[in-house]
């Protein structure tokens, strides 16, 4: 099985650009802005997995789908994310609203009517386990208790299947600073879940536009890049965001039950010397 995650494709009302910060990491520097097109990026990602051989059998994103959680970023959203040929599975990031994003993807048939947006599919070999860390109006998440209660059930539910979680905010510290700040409360109630359930191959998120991965509660957990743009890798403390222009790509998560699951980082587009 081959699953493949995109990830904060930030998708704006049709005609309009995505305001993005890109200052540099100078104390001083002040802000700079750049617009960009963040459709023509996810066409092109939808385009790259649709060649890619073998094609992927399902495709995951993995919130911040759209950046102002309006109707008409979803109705855009989706026409964008149509041409895939493959089923898609949506969860929402902080960007997201729940009511809009439920509306625009309902007649998919895996999103509950009402509530939070968690869900499991069982159709592969791959059993995925989607969870909602929304708190609507900030950048932040948290996973409550009702939320690690439905979670615990469903792993409870199926402990010989192999699985994946998805959800935005990644359980961890990454050590840049503005990301950080704007974490997921909770992380502890979430390991102290997860590590109970050995079936866990991986907890995939976003939220950081590009891939990190750590060690968490004896799975690994990890983000994937953007498809449009990335956050600066800055170490250095620094509560100020700054986006840069590095290649765009998704992750490819490779199941084969005699080797175990592997994750590419992939770009797209051409990237050859100049
Ligand atoms: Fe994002």
């Amino acid at each position: 099985m081959l699953l493949a995650q995109i990830t904060d494709t930030h998708i704006v009302a049709p005609g309009t650009l995505f305001r993005c910060p890109v200052q540099g990491t100078a104390p001083d520097a002040e802000r700079i802005w750049r617009e960009i097109d963040t459709a023509r990026y996810l066409a092109r990602a939808v385009s790259s997995l649709n060649a890619l051989v073998p094609r992927p059998d399902v495709t995951v994103v993995t919130g911040d789908l759209v950046d102002h959680g309006e109707p008409a970023e979803y109705e855009h959203l989706r026409r964008l994310l149509a041409p895939l040929q493959m089923p898609v599975f949506v969860i929402p990031g902080n960007h997201d609203a729940r009511g809009n994003l439920r509306e625009a993807f309902g007649d998919g048939g895996y999103l509950p009517a009402e509530g939070y947006l968690q869900y499991t599919i069982e159709d592969y070999p791959l059993r995925l386990v989607a969870l909602d860390t929304l708190i609507p109006g900030k950048h932040d998440g948290m996973l409550c208790a009702e939320r690690l209660g439905w979670l615990d059930a469903a792993l409870a539910a199926q402990p010989a299947r192999p699985t994946l979680i998805l959800m935005h905010h990644p359980p961890f510290a990454t050590g840049i600073t503005y990301m950080d700040n704007f974490g997921l409360a909770n992380a502890a109630g979430l390991a102290e879940i997860v590590g109970r359930h050995p079936q866990v191959e991986r907890i995939l998120c976003g939220h950081l536009h590009r891939a990190i991965d750590r060690r968490f509660a004896g799975t690994v957990a990890g983000t994937a890049p953007s498809t449009a743009h990335q956050i600066r890798l800055n170490l250095v403390p620094d509560p100020r965001i700054s986006f840069v222009f590095e290649p765009p790509g998704y992750q490819l998560h490779l199941w084969q039950p005699e080797t175990g699951l592997v994750t590419h980082t992939a770009v797209f587009d051409d990237w050859s010397s100049p």
